[in-house]
């Protein structure tokens, strides 16, 4: 059995003591044995949501796959163990189009992460051009193809990969649940192609965009649904506190 994962994505949102006043807001409803909850956070945030965790995990939002070196403005992954982060998303959309992230460095943070003992987050998905045009499985395949190379099926049985379909990202036009669970369904069984059966079971898949209170529970219902990135819909403690009670 999967246990679901239900992760906030900031973004670039909330300083330490909007941080701090969500913790104590949240903490205590994300108490569950039957599902993990947690928030990514930017950098500086980090350590406050940390010292304010006991229920939820704390998710930095990238890192470098490099220890140390001339990578100015960047946050390696022992500066993210220290701080006792336990996840961290990778690949996201935004950090494709707008900084230059690759499948193929995507994939050189997913082996760091897993090497530190930090669980990756990947996020793929594709564009609505991509979409319309009929090759959201293609794009699926081959992003998972780079962005997975060459690791140990455990540890890709032990990540978590987020389809979060570009179109439906901070635009309310969720995809439907049908296109939801037939894309991450691709997603595990891609997993499955390269990685094996063991890991296509353990391997958590998330839906990501657009995801609100009123929806998150019909996408939860689908069998290879195991959870969802929220963006919009984690920044306010009421609606987050909502979607955990939805889906205790
Ligand atoms: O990573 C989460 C994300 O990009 C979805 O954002 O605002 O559509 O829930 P949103």
């Amino acid at each position: 059995m999967r246990k679901p994962i239900i992760v906030g994505n900031w973004k670039m949102n909330k300083t330490m003591k909007e941080t701090k006043e969500f913790m104590e807001a949240v903490d205590a409803a994300a108490a569950s044995e039957n599902a993990t909850y947690g928030i990514g956070a930017p950098y500086t945030a980090l350590s406050t949501a940390v010292a304010g965790a006991k229920n939820l995990i704390v998710a930095a939002e990238n890192c470098h796959f490099e220890d140390t070196g001339a990578f100015t403005g960047e946050v390696s992954v022992p500066m993210l163990q220290e701080i006792g982060v336990t996840h961290c998303i990778i690949g996201h959309s935004e950090r494709r189009t707008m900084f230059g992230d690759t499948d193929e460095t995507v994939n050189k943070k997913a082996k760091r992460l897993i090497e530190a003992g930090i669980t990756p987050i990947l996020c793929i998905g594709e564009t609505e051009a991509q979409y319309d045009a009929g090759d959201s499985e293609k794009v699926i395949r081959d992003q998972l193809t780079g962005s997975l190379a060459d690791m140990c099926p455990k540890c890709v049985g032990n990540m978590v990969i987020a389809y979060e379909p570009i179109w439906a990202i901070g635009t309310g036009k969720s995809a439907s649940v049908e296109i939801a669970e037939n894309c991450c369904r691709i997603v595990r069984d891609q997993v499955r192609v390269m990685y094996g059966d063991d890991a296509a079971e353990n391997v958590r898949v998330q839906y990501g965009g657009s995801v609100k209170p009123n929806n998150i529970q019909e996408y939860m219902a689908q069998p290879d649904i195991d959870g969802a990135l929220i963006g919009g819909a984690s920044l306010k403690a009421d609606s987050f506190i909502e979607i955990i009670e939805k889906t205790k």
